[in-house]
């Protein structure tokens, strides 16, 4: 059976990951400036994750939704304490796509509307209504474009005003920091008029932080360096440190109801015991205070390339935006210099490297990607 070829591959095989490397099957070493795109956030094989995961597999892997598992809780208790998020509520899925269809979900149970309103250039998945909620045609099928979503210009006040007003609409969905986008970030100003006219209008307020949350922006939620909180916050990528999972964290003003929600596999045991390794060692290392320290510094030295146009981001989630196609400098970046990163769009190189990034690493970087761009 072949596979079906929907990705465009570098001819790489990884095999083996520690810390921020990882290394392919002729034994070369990679610095992983790319984490996986953004889901290895306390690095590859951390000790603590893999005798979590492995103890907890000896034991139970798996058992169903319908009895107590106090992993989930354990999970949420921690969860709580590290995002100051406490009060609200934990509803754990498989993956982002799945969280947005879930936030998306509650929002229309909650006031029994329709519409979306999402930024121009957002990303939320693949799925059903997520898709629709993301701004690329090429990726909605028609069985996907139900007309329900609206796609406004980030930052725009105004224009988020003119719809909200009508009264229609269900939720309004956003990255504080877009990441298929190019890295561009929301203005505090902007999201705090958002939050004041969603109250107004009855509108769920969600944010997705599948890519830009979970201590990757130097705040455990990027929403936090605007100063709102929003109804619901979906999370993904980091959580399991490559153990697939979603959550959705919900707001106390949601009630909930049995039955609404459910998933044969979201919050099994052994995705519990990921989860909860993951926000041991991000409390243990410091690895939000690191991402802030290292991503204040790395930011801070690429703005001295004068070959790159704009350094954008917060934290460990970096954009750098080049006149011309980075194609050829991070084809080099990869093959030369040995070193992963991801992209958005065709002009900007994207930094997502896992939160426990070092200085020793991160020079290690800059004196690679210097070579390239000599
Ligand atoms: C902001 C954002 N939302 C949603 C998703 C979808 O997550 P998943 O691929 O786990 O479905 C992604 C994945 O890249 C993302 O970056």
């Amino acid at each position: 059976m072949k596979l079906y070829d929907v990705y465009p591959l570098f001819d790489i095989n990884i095999v083996k990951g520690q810390g921020c490397r990882v290394w392919d099957d002729k034994g070369d070493e990679y610095l992983d400036l790319y984490g996986g795109h953004a889901v290895i956030s306390i690095g590859h094989a951390h000790p603590h994750y893999v005798e979590m995961i492995g103890k907890q597999v000896g034991q139970l892997g798996f058992y169903s939704n319908s009895v107590i598992n106090t992993l989930q809780q354990d999970v949420a208790d921690r969860l709580g304490e590290l995002s100051g998020y406490d009060d609200y509520q934990f509803f754990l899925i498989n993956s982002g796509a799945e969280a947005n269809e879930n936030a998306l979900k509650l929002a229309s149970f909650y006031n029994g509307r329709t519409r979306v309103l999402v930024q121009e250039k957002a990303f939320h998945g693949r799925t059903s209504l997520a898709v629709e909620a993301t701004h690329n045609p090429k990726i909605i099928a028609p069985i996907n474009a139900n007309g329900h979503v609206t796609y406004l210009p980030m930052n725009d006040l105004p224009a988020w005003e003119a719809e909200l007003a009508k009264g229609d609409v269900c939720a309004v969905m956003i990255e504080c920091i877009q990441g298929v986008g190019g890295i561009r970030l929301v203005t505090p100003e902007f999201m705090k008029g958002l939050r004041e006219l969603c109250d107004q209008y009855n509108t769920v307020l969600i944010c997705d932080e599948i890519q830009c949350g979970y201590g990757r922006s130097g705040k455990f939620f990027a929403n936090q360096h605007t100063g709102i909180r929003p109804d619901i916050i979906t999370v993904a990528k980091g959580i399991g440190n490559g153990f697939p999972m979603g959550g959705v964290i919900i707001s106390p003003k949601f009630e909930p109801v049995y039955g609404q929600l459910g998933t044969t596999f979201g919050g099994n045991h052994l995705a519990c015991a990921a989860a909860i390794a993951v926000l041991d060692v991000m409390k243990q290392d410091g690895l939000v205070e690191n991402a802030a320290k290292i991503g204040t510094y790395l930011m801070e030295e690429l703005k001295k390339f004068p070959q790159i146009k704009e350094v954008r981001g917060q934290g460990l989630m970096i954009g750098m935006e080049f006149e011309e196609p980075i194609k050829e400098i991070r084809r080099k970046l990869l093959f030369e210099q040995k070193v992963f990163t991801g992209v958005s769009g065709t002009h900007v190189i994207r930094l997502l490297p896992p939160l426990c990034l070092n200085k020793a690493e991160a020079d290690e970087f800059l004196v690679r990607f210097k070579k390239v761009l000599e």
